[in-house]
């Protein structure tokens, strides 16, 4: 090596600032790196509602969660607003035999689980924000987020008048947010005119998962809603994997629609539409859900030692907000109300 170049190398660190590690060398100065950092408020989890009121059952695609009905999930709840819990969503699963039929009646059954643990969770828990998703597949026969015609196709209008009334009857009933995850065209405007048109659209909030994509990672899901679409799939409603434009587009519609949060999902594969919606939606509160593949994957590479599960459980959420979200709903929210403690 020659003189000059030795004394380069020696030089060289000291004289820009290529030393990085000296900013984030303590763990505090790590913190200190983040643009936002994970808070109990942020978490938003996600229940499962039966119909049958002393169900609780582990539900076997979707580790740690149970299918409660409402007996079991006054209590259940209990602990977790304790921990610090600000926030659910809700999904209702009917058990009853012949409780599904072409138009999803058991969705707003004002006896059905939903409308129900609105009730009993608003009664029980005065500080809880209440969000509902609103959808039809879990209570159509057909197993669509939908109302469809005989050659299997959406119909649009029905569609979204129907979902419009079972927001408004959520709303009706208590809930602080509702959340349409069935995402067809133009029910963000119908849900928002229903809600001013019945005097709510002041105290509940309108939050719209308007970029879904329809991939591979909601089957444990599926398995715990029993909402598999018995013929076909959610291609002709759910964004294709490669759609980064659509989501722009769908995103951009939601918001001039009426949506006051929007909900990107899922989350990890996704963070450049995060990214997109923190530029498109700069002006309102941004959701990622790590919905139930991406939960479950976690976990069965924790279990096959690829990974430590409260480290990348970190790891994935702390992506998230990196990316522009500030609400996360996740499965992993109550062990985040211990691990945030
Ligand atoms: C209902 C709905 C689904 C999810 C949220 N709302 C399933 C689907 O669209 O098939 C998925 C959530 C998850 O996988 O955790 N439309
Ligand atoms: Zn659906």
């Amino acid at each position: 090596m020659s003189q000059h170049k030795a004394e380069y190398l020696q030089s060289y660190p000291t004289q820009i600032s290529s030393i990085l590690a000296g900013g984030y060398n303590h763990p505090l100065a790590r913190e200190w790196q983040s643009e936002r950092q994970l808070a109990k408020n942020m978490f938003i989890y996600p229940l499962f509602v039966t119909d049958s009121p002393d169900e609780e059952t582990l539900i076997e695609a979707l580790p740690n969660q149970k299918r409660w009905g409402i007996n079991k999930l006054i209590p259940f709840v209990k602990t977790l607003v304790d921990k610090g819990l600000r926030s659910v969503i809700l999904f209702g699963v009917p058990l009853a035999e012949g409780a599904k039929d072409e138009v999803g009646s058991a969705a707003d059954d004002p006896n059905g689980p939903v409308i129900t643990a609105i009730k009993a969770l608003k009664e029980n828990f005065p500080d809880l924000l209440i969000m509902c998703d609103v959808c039809l597949c879990e209570y159509t026969s057909h197993g669509h987020c939908g109302v469809l015609r005989e050659d299997g196709s959406l119909i649009r209008e029905e569609s979204v008048r129907r979902l419009a009334a079972v927001a408004v009857n959520y709303a009706k009933a208590g809930a602080h947010a509702v959340a349409p995850s069935d995402m067809i065209d133009g029910r963000i405007r119908e849900i928002k005119q229903g809600l001013i048109d019945n005097g709510l659209a002041h105290r509940t909030m309108l939050i719209s998962y308007s970029a879904k994509f329809s991939g591979n990672l909601y089957g444990p899901f599926r398995e715990a809603a029993g909402s598999c679409p018995s013929h076909g799939d959610r291609k002709a409603y759910q964004l294709p994997p490669g759609g980064r434009g659509l989501a722009r587009r769908a995103l951009a519609r939601d918001i001039e629609e009426g949506a006051d949060a929007i909900i990107i999902k899922p989350s990890t594969f996704y963070l450049d539409i995060v990214r997109d919606a923190a530029e498109i939606c700069r002006d309102y509160p941004i959701a990622t859900y790590q919905v139930s593949g991406e939960f479950a994957m976690l976990h069965a590479a924790a279990e096959k030692g690829i990974v430590d599960l409260k480290t990348i459980a970190f790891e994935a959420h702390q992506g998230s907000l990196r990316a522009g979200a500030n609400l996360l709903i996740s499965y992993f929210t109550p062990e985040f109300l211990d691990w945030l403690s």
